[in-house]
């Protein structure tokens, strides 16, 4: 999945023949996953139609404050495009808007937006060969970098004058792969390994049964999901569960026994930062497995159960840098026995659970967690989507390693 998916992105088009090239770029925006809203400066409309960018954007097109021809036309909101964008893109990016972006010379829709946006801007220039090395335009590309804007540098080759040499704004593909690396590059959890379990573990009884639970599998699905969007490389060691992971960045390995889940955590854990139990680990097993199926001979039928290992409790012992969280499902003296788990498993976190809640637990898109600190700082949150929940596990390991 792309860094862009779901982002909103202000595409700014400036008047320079590059401007037709806008049309892939919105395409490939679109495919991206972004959402897109067009400004156009009035002399872009030169070079590709304000129909075809709003066609492909899926989006009216910006240009003027008002349309002068409407009598009830309606204010176009500058500081409200500003503010509803994740990054704006300013491409192409003649001499000509650079120039304004520098000095605030606010006389169109476009540069009136770049002044109220709060979020990155990236600006692709795109002029002849000799108006890209003129000491003014250098002197804009150097002033616009220290305003904070990223330039996305112009390449090499033939130029609409029929002169060649650098000044041909890039490529709507390298403009994509270039906004990507950067925004890659600037997550939060960009650089971090984290190892998650989940799901339910099934211990075999005979070669056609098992002893299991109700946990979807949801919950760590959820947390990895959120975790790899951030930047993180996720290894997810998951019991059966029907959940797929759509993302490149998590490493799904799938198991099926407590026993199974302890030796793949063990396998990675020496080398991540973070680990997450989210799973609900079967805390017995049969001590023996038949091997052919079990008749139904008997009028009564006992099986004899063996402890699985504490996978949590293993990774605690061990742990040498990692920041580790584990969840605990109680129902009675909840507090306290999180407590007593923190200690017990020498955990960072926990994520309490209460089955006094409504909404907790298997099985349910929901969840109301209490989060406590290896300090014992206690923090009740919301009845909350599980996908909300991860996105409070994951600011924890955030403000754990930027606090
Ligand atoms: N856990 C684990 N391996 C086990 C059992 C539990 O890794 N064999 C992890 C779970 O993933 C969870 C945490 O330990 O993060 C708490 O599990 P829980 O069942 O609530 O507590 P237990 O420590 O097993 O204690 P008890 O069942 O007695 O409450």
């Amino acid at each position: 999945m792309s860094v862009l998916s779901g982002k909103k992105i202000i595409l700014g088009v400036s008047g320079g023949i590059a401007a037709y090239k806008t049309a892939t770029l919105v395409r490939l925006f679109i495919k991206a996953g972004a959402h897109v809203q067009v400004i156009m400066t009035p002399a872009s409309k030169d070079f590709v139609t304000p129909l075809t960018l709003s066609t492909l954007s899926k989006n009216p097109v910006h240009s003027t404050f008002y349309n002068e021809e409407d009598e009830n036309a309606q204010w176009n909101n500058h500081v409200e495009l500003g503010l509803w964008a994740d990054l704006m893109v300013i491409a192409p990016a003649t001499a000509n808007t650079l120039s304004k972006m520098v000095n605030g010379n606010c006389d169109n829709l476009l540069i009136a937006t770049y002044l109220s946006a709060k979020c990155p801007v990236y600006f692709a220039p795109a002029m002849d060969l000799d108006m890209y090395k003129h000491p003014s335009t250098v002197s804009s590309f150097r002033t616009l970098q220290q305003f904070g804007n990223t330039i996305i540098p112009a390449e090499s080759g033939e130029l609409a004058s029929g002169l060649s040499g650098e000044g041909r704004m890039a490529e709507p593909e390298n403009i994509v792969a270039f906004l990507e690396a950067d925004l890659s590059s600037k997550l939060p959890l960009k650089g971090k390994k984290i190892l998650i379990t989940a799901g339910p573990t099934y211990e075999a009884i005979d070669p056609v049964r098992f002893i299991g639970n109700h946990s979807s599998g949801k919950m760590g699905f959820d947390i990895a999901n959120e975790a790899a969007n951030l930047g993180a490389e996720v290894i997810l060691i998951s019991g059966p569960t029907h959940f797929k992971v759509k993302n490149s960045q998590i490493n799904l390995v799938r198991v099926v026994s407590a026993q199974q889940m302890y030796e793949a955590c063990h396998e990675f854990y020496n080398d991540v930062d973070v680990a997450i139990a989210a799973a609900a680990v079967a805390d017995y097993r049969p001590k023996n497995v038949a091997e052919q199926k079990i008749k139904k001979s008997e009028a009564s039928f006992t099986i004899e159960l063996e402890k699985t290992k504490d996978i949590l409790a293993s990774l605690g012992e061990i742990k040498n840098n990692q920041f580790l969280i584990g969840f605990a499902l109680e129902t009675e003296n909840e507090i306290e026995n999180a407590k007593l788990k923190i200690q017990k498993k020498n955990l960072d976190l926990i994520v309490l659970n209460s089955l006094q809640d409504e909404g907790a637990g298997f099985g349910k898109p929901t969840n109301k967690v209490t989060f406590i600190d290896k300090d014992f700082a206690i923090e009740p949150m919301e009845l909350k989507s599980k996908e909300d929940v991860a996105v409070d596990i994951i600011n924890k390991i955030i403000n754990h390693y930027h606090a």
